[in-house]
């Protein structure tokens, strides 16, 4: 292999784990690398790439720079029942699995096609994987080139795993995991407490994962030095380099309009526009927005109780119920809630969602707190109505509610009356005014991360790690 020379771009290998709240940040920091001179190859599951044609009309949206090329491997699982409706959610438990045991392969022998001297394609310089597809650092190893893993989740997250993981036990109160504020059993990252049965192959999955971790050539984390200051400190003592380039959307919103890269969508869904023109016509502050991003699934029962409890607090709402959001249910909602709701409430199956946290008519978030969804109202100063299910949406939760002081929490099984009670307080009440401002304080540091620690984060990242 031919290594690079002085007048060849360094390259970029990106693997994002296969689903949108892990996709989303790997783009943007692919793109943000590219902006800095990097030859990207980005690499899809077959799976998502087919998805990803069908909700952009086509391959020609996503090739839009000939340093910017797409590549696909397989994640090993057989198509979904419903993959011809492009839009079923995948099983996590399953890709985990599946990704670690079948996806090393495919990709040492596509790092090999990409080295064969293409004068066009650069030799591979660097491998830039999802924290949960380990494997991936195994090909960078082979090839001598240095591996680094991108963190999607919260640095609080992470070092609850490595705590936990460490410790072996999980003692109550938490207050024992270093840099993190104390957490309630229920906050802690769901696996840890779940999982009673030594031999699930679940555990393995994140003890070796995280095991692997310590063997990067860095950790880059999508949040921001001021938002997670002492976890972020904690961990530099235990973990490889570790590099805050957060938050990615606001640094990728810098890069000059003329970036024929700044706007390419990565949604697996296809977005409906027509929730943007609705929130026009609609006073500021006024409409809350309600959204459980990509994997979360809701009972029957639980989208009734939301519908009515939207419906019954009379305020505006854009509420976006993907296609699987019910499983296996029907999911329409009833007439009367339609004839009730009139033009208060528009209902889409997908969003460009920063746009709309960024649309003056948004005055609040009904969230699930997943991290990007969390990081992306913090940045565009929205207070938060936190429904966490799962993973690190609780922890999410807890440092919503407690530590940044901008969001409510809403019980496990909601109801409506609930639903009506918290959605009035967070949009008109005394505790919604002081969540919105201190969500605007929060947006004000979030830009000047931007300007400041991230982007220098994002540099040293470059200079110490990925170009050397
Ligand atoms: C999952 C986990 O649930 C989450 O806890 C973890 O932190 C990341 O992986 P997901 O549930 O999809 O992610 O939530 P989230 O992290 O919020 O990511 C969803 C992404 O999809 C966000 O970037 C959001 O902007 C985008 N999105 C979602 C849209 O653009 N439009 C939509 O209509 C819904």
């Amino acid at each position: 292999m031919e290594s690079p020379g002085k007048t060849q771009k360094p390259h970029a290998i990106c693997i994002p784990f296969p689903t949108q709240g892990h996709i989303n940040p790997m783009l943007k920091l692919a793109i943000l690398l590219h902006h800095k001179g990097f030859h990207i190859t980005f690499v899809h599951t077959e799976y998502n790439y087919n998805r990803l044609l069908q909700s952009h009309s086509g391959a020609a949206a996503l090739a839009l720079s000939p340093e910017f090329q797409f590549a696909t491997i397989t994640d090993g699982l057989p198509p979904p029942e419903k993959c011809a409706a492009a839009n079923s959610t995948q099983d996590i438990r399953s890709l985990c699995l599946s990704t670690r045991k079948n996806c090393l392969a495919p990709l040492n022998e596509l790092i090999g096609k990409l080295n064969c001297h293409t004068p066009a394609v650069p030799p591979v310089s660097c491998v830039i994987t999802d924290i949960i597809m380990g494997f991936a650092l195994d090909a960078a190893e082979k090839i001598g080139v240095p591996g680094v893993l991108l963190q999607t989740p919260a640095a609080c997250e992470l070092m609850c795993y490595e705590s936990y993981l460490k410790n072996g036990h999980l003692d109550t109160p938490i207050d024992w995991v270093p840099g993190v504020i104390p957490l309630r059993l229920k906050d802690f990252v769901d696996f840890a407490v779940q999982t009673t049965d030594p031999q699930d192959p679940m555990l393995d999955f994140v003890v070796q994962e995280f095991d692997r971790s310590s063997k990067a050539s860095a950790i880059i984390i999508n949040t921001f030095d001021e938002l997670e200051k002492n976890v972020l400190k904690a961990l530099s003592s235990i973990c490889p380099p570790i590099y805050a380039v957060g938050s990615l959307h606001l640094l990728l919103n810098q890069l000059p309009e003329n970036n024929t890269l700044k706007h390419m969508s990565s949604s697996l869904w296809k977005e409906n526009p027509a929730c943007l023109s609705w929130l026009d016509s609609k006073p500021e502050n006024s409409v809350i927005y309600v959204n459980f991003g990509s994997i979360v699934v809701l009972t029957r029962q639980q989208l009734n109780e939301l519908a009515w409890g939207l419906a019954g607090s009379k305020k505006n709402f854009v509420w976006i119920v993907r296609s699987d959001l019910v499983r296996g249910e029907n999911d329409a909602l009833p007439v009367e809630f339609w004839e009730e709701i009139g033009d208060r409430g528009f209902v889409a199956a997908w969003s460009n969602q920063v746009q709309v946290l960024n649309h003056a008519a948004i005055g609040g978030f009904l969230t699930h707190c997943g991290w990007n969804s969390t990081m992306e109202s913090l940045c565009s100063g929205v207070p938060m109505l936190c429904w966490p299910f799962f993973s690190d949406q609780r922890l999410n939760c807890r440092y919503v509610c407690e530590e940044w002081e901008i969001g409510m929490e809403i019980g496990g099984d909601v109801k409506r009356d609930e639903v009506v009670f918290l959605v009035r307080e967070l949009m008109d009440g005394e505790k919604g005014k002081m969540l919105r401002k201190r969500a605007l304080e929060w947006k004000k540091k979030a830009a000047e991360a931007v300007d400041g620690s991230s982007s220098r984060n994002l540099d040293r990242l470059i200079g110490e790690v990925l170009s050397v």
